[in-house]
């Protein structure tokens, strides 16, 4: 029998990059597939939770079954997972989120300038979904993030992970390494999750939908485990 250790548990998952807008036809993304998200947002509603899965753009079919919110920018995805928090137990920020958009978006499509040939784009800060949610009013709730990070080997990987969670200020930090060939839009993964102290409780490897069954087992134990 499937473990169904999440039973009556809220689960709220997000994925897919998010795309910020230059002007109507134009956008800043990133290469998430939502793969990884998408693989945990159905991972969790086998393991017997309901499901919300805020997905910005991705390139695999969502799951049926479970309420799904579609967003597009980063200040869409802040509304939406702010507005879905407190209605969950568990949280999981597997979205790709921009870091910066356009200080502007322009009505009309920019025309290609005529009086040279560079063009600067001014950008401004979005703000941080992960950080603004772990550190606001909790209730037991449990804040998970991910971080990708190009990184010179599994040390550094790790380092970095390890800065990351403590500006956060979340639960547990998913971390994985990507690169040209490696983690975005692919079918498996490797990662390793750090705990709030920064010390490594767990590695997974393997497909995405085998990872995020893996990393959930965790999760779930720390569910029962803060009761
Ligand atoms: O800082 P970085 O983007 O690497 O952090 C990754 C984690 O933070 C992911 O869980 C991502 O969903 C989340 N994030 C966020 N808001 C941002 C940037 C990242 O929630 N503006």
């Amino acid at each position: 029998a499937r473990l169904r250790d999440l039973e009556g548990r809220s689960v709220l998952v997000t994925a897919g990059g998010t795309r910020e807008p230059l002007d109507p036809v134009r956008y800043i993304g990133n290469r998430s597939s939502g793969r990884q998200g998408i693989a945990i947002a159905r991972a969790a509603q086998a393991r017997g939770a309901r499901v919300t899965l805020i997905a910005a753009h991705v390139e695999v079919e969502l799951p049926t079954g479970i309420e799904i919110v579609r967003v597009e920018t980063t200040a869409e995805l802040l509304d939406a997972a702010t507005a879905a928090a407190p209605l969950h137990d568990l949280v999981i920020m597997a979205a790709a989120v921009a870091d910066y958009r356009p200080v502007s978006v322009s009505d009309d499509k920019i025309k290609k300038a005529h009086t040279g040939d560079r063009l600067t784009l001014e950008l401004v800060q979005n703000p941080d979904i992960l950080a603004t949610l772990s550190h606001a009013e909790r209730d037991g709730r449990l804040i998970v993030g991910f971080a990708a990070e190009t990184a010179t080997d599994r040390d550094d990987l790790i380092r970095l992970g390890r800065e990351k969670i403590a500006r956060k200020g979340c639960d547990y930090l998913v971390v994985n390494g990507v690169g040209w060939t490696t983690g975005f839009a692919r079918d498996d993964n490797s990662v390793t999750v750090l705990d709030a102290s920064g010390a490594i409780v767990f590695e997974a490897s393997g497909s995405k939908s085998s990872v995020a069954d893996d990393i959930l087992g965790v999760f779930a134990t720390a569910l029962s485990g803060a009761e």
